[in-house]
């Protein structure tokens, strides 16, 4: 069965539901699935997935929720060979914050870049201000990501 780890970083808790709620679809397509709140380098290097959905919010100014921090710097500080990684990424966020918009799950994605790990399609953003709910956006999001798999 293949495994599929989802992290998540969240304030509110918002970006656990939307973990929660895509966790049945990735089961019935057959994944294996744990939910990471507090990863660790090991979570994406010795210990990894063959799969791995970022579910990224948005505080502060553009900032990591504070659960994502330790493993941020980490990965700046030890730009670990993350070659083997293949991900996804929803960003959860809002864009009357103007520039800052999503700029956890951006920041996140371009930092496991430059460790080269690999992107699987287009990054998802969702915008507080268009969708009250973020799950309405991320099941068909998650849907079609699974067939392009
Ligand atoms: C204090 C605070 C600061 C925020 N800063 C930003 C920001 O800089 N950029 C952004 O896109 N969204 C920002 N947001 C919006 C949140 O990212 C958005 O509401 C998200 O859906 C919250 O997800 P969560 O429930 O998982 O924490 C902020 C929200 C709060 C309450």
């Amino acid at each position: 069965m293949p495994t599929l780890n989802i992290v998540v970083a969240t304030v509110y808790g918002g970006a656990l539901d939307v973990a929660e709620q895509v966790q049945p679809v990735f089961e019935q397509a057959g994944y294996d699935v744990s939910i990471l709140e507090s990863p660790s380098i090991d979570d994406v290097t010795v210990k990894a997935a063959e799969l791995t959905l970022f579910c990224i919010s948005t505080t502060g100014s553009g900032d990591y929720p504070g659960g994502l921090v330790p493993f941020a710097a980490a990965l700046k500080d030890r730009h670990p060979d993350l070659a083997n990684l293949r991900y996804g990424m929803i960003a959860l966020g809002d864009s009357s914050y103007g520039d800052t918009f999503c700029g956890a799950g951006r920041a996140l994605d371009a930092l496991l870049s430059e460790c080269g790990a690999i992107r699987q399609g287009e990054r998802l953003e969702i915008d507080a201000m268009e969708t009250f709910m973020a799950d309405d956006a991320a099941l068909p999001w998650v849907e079609q990501w699974i067939e392009t798999l």
